[in-house]
């Protein structure tokens, strides 16, 4: 059947991205095009993104958007059909999309109210050549918009939330409802009310017809308290309409043969290449496997984990090159470790897309032992690379990810190194076993083919999206 969905989110690759919700949202429409699924992607026009949509036409108009107007004009970008919502007084700012360089806007939650209540209308009443189906939104920065379509008209149009992080939840105080263009009946705690104030996400999940989050690991760990923060309950009342999809990776972008030097499982002399040409870039000088890490470093990623398990693994011949940056005391943590172990451990604080392509394909192994991961894609990409990865058994990492162990290894089947509970106790060992299976050379070759076979492209999860809007609007 096929039909048109509109996805709504705050990041969208190549155009602006902070985390793995950029490169799933610019990943998805083409997935879903091969399925007969047309889909087109609504985000902010933020500073960065005016200029390119200089000349592009306008398609829909928001007289009243919190304070100025608000036009929606509609591009190509690489491939994608983009509809870029220009309303400068909320978004032509200097910095990212939710901070300045002093800190977070303050005004975040009009921003994504904005952005939602647009992409609402254009669900309910089309663009002149275009209506869709399907309302995709993403996160909570998205999560009004299924909330509009409840308390304002859904003109025949059903939502999917899609939760990427439940960890950010969009919260406002209880003064900001009538602002926020909700309804008073609905503030209670069985809909938008929240600790008091209104929380987007919540306000989303309350009102979607169907809710995804990023793997099925995730879509069960979210029912418990460890994991839900705190809206568990939430979710568990929409247990029906609950399910996990996982993301896929875009194995183009994500490619050994499109690497400098090129390789494939079946020729890595590039690989090799590549990692010697590291080793040169940042000084090092590493007789066993060269592990990376690329991040945010936060607590969610485990790094404060790292300082107390990467000494044992450079005295046992290790190396690492850490790319990332976030909690200031993480980055001097990171720092301190390159100043401690010089010629073994190198950080680069920063965001920096071409160094991390290098750094996939040129090191052995990529470190992931977050608290909680959704899904988690640099997993992902360590496999498509031939770069084992060592992650911990939360979320998507566990349904990656096949642990090296004595039943998988006999089997032929493992593809990295997995460890259980998140401490430094686990994933120091997980790090002595790593170091163990690169002194073996003929078991490390397997673990690196088979990562190298494991699928992690989006054919199945763009035909679980769409097998889900068939149903929701068969
Ligand atoms: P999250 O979205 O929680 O940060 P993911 O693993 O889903 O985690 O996605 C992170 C994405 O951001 C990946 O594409 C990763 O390569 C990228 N990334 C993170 N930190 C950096 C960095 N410092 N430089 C370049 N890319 C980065
Ligand atoms: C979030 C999660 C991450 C996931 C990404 C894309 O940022 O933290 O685990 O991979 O979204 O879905």
């Amino acid at each position: 059947m096929g039909g048109r969905v509109l996805s709504v989110a705050s990041e969208c690759v190549p155009l602006v991205k902070t985390g793995g919700l950029a490169d799933v949202v610019g990943a998805l429409p083409g997935a879903l095009a091969g399925k007969g699924w047309e889909m087109r992607v609504l985000l902010p026009a933020y500073r960065s993104l005016r200029a390119q949509a200089a000349g592009w036409p306008v398609v829909f108009e928001e007289p009243d958007l919190w304070g100025g107007t608000g036009r929606v004009l509609a591009g190509k970008v690489a491939g994608l059909s983009v509809l870029l919502l220009d309303a400068p007084h909320l978004y032509d700012r200097e910095g990212g999309p939710y901070s300045s360089p002093v800190g977070e806007h303050p005004d975040n939650a009009i921003r994504f109210a904005a952005l939602s209540w647009v992409a609402a209308r254009i669900a309910r009443e089309g663009l002149a050549d275009w209506k869709p189906d399907v309302l995709h939104a993403h996160d909570w920065q998205a999560g009004l918009a299924p909330a509009y379509l409840a308390y304002h008209g859904a003109g025949g149009v059903k939502s999917v939330l899609t939760i990427h992080n439940i960890a950010f939840q969009g919260w406002a105080p209880a003064h900001m409802l009538g602002i926020l263009r909700l309804p008073a009946h609905a503030f209670h705690s069985e809909a938008l009310e929240y600790y008091g104030g209104i929380s987007s996400l919540k306000a989303g999940l309350v009102t979607a017809d169907w809710i995804t989050t990023v793997s099925p690991s995730y879509a069960a760990e979210i029912l418990r308290p460890e994991f839900g923060m705190g809206l568990e309950g939430v979710l568990a009342a929409r247990g029906p309409v609950v399910s996990g999809i996982l993301n896929g990776v875009d194995t183009a972008l994500w490619s050994p043969e499109a690497a400098d030097p090129p390789f494939s499982a079946k020729s890595l002399t590039g690989k090799a290449k590549a990692r010697e040409n590291l080793c040169a870039e940042f000084g090092l000088d590493v007789p066993g496997p060269l592990a990376i890490v690329v991040s945010r470093l936060t607590d969610q990623k485990g790094i404060d984990l790292l300082p107390k398990v990467i000494p044992d693994f450079v005295l046992g011949g290790g190396g690492l090159i850490v790319l990332g940056s976030g909690d200031p005391a993480m980055e001097g943590a990171m720092r301190g470790l390159a100043a401690r172990f010089p010629g073994r451990v190198a950080v680069r604080i920063g965001y920096d897309e071409a160094l991390s392509h290098r750094l996939f394909a040129g090191a052995d192994a990529v470190l992931v032992p977050s608290r909680f991961e959704p899904c988690g894609l640099t997993q992902m990409y360590g496999l498509r690379f031939g770069t084992l990865p060592v992650v911990s058994l939360v979320g998507g990492l566990a349904d990656t990810v096949i642990g090296a162990s004595p039943a998988t290894l006999a089997a032929g089947t493992a593809t990295g190194v997995t460890f259980h509970p998140v401490d430094a106790l686990a994933f120091r060992q997980a790090m002595a076993k790593l170091l163990e299976l690169s002194r073996q050379p003929k078991l490390w070759a397997k673990l690196r083919q088979n990562a190298m076979a494991h699928p992690v492209g989006w054919e199945v999860s763009a035909a679980d999206y769409a097998g889900l809007y068939e149903r929701l609007t068969a």
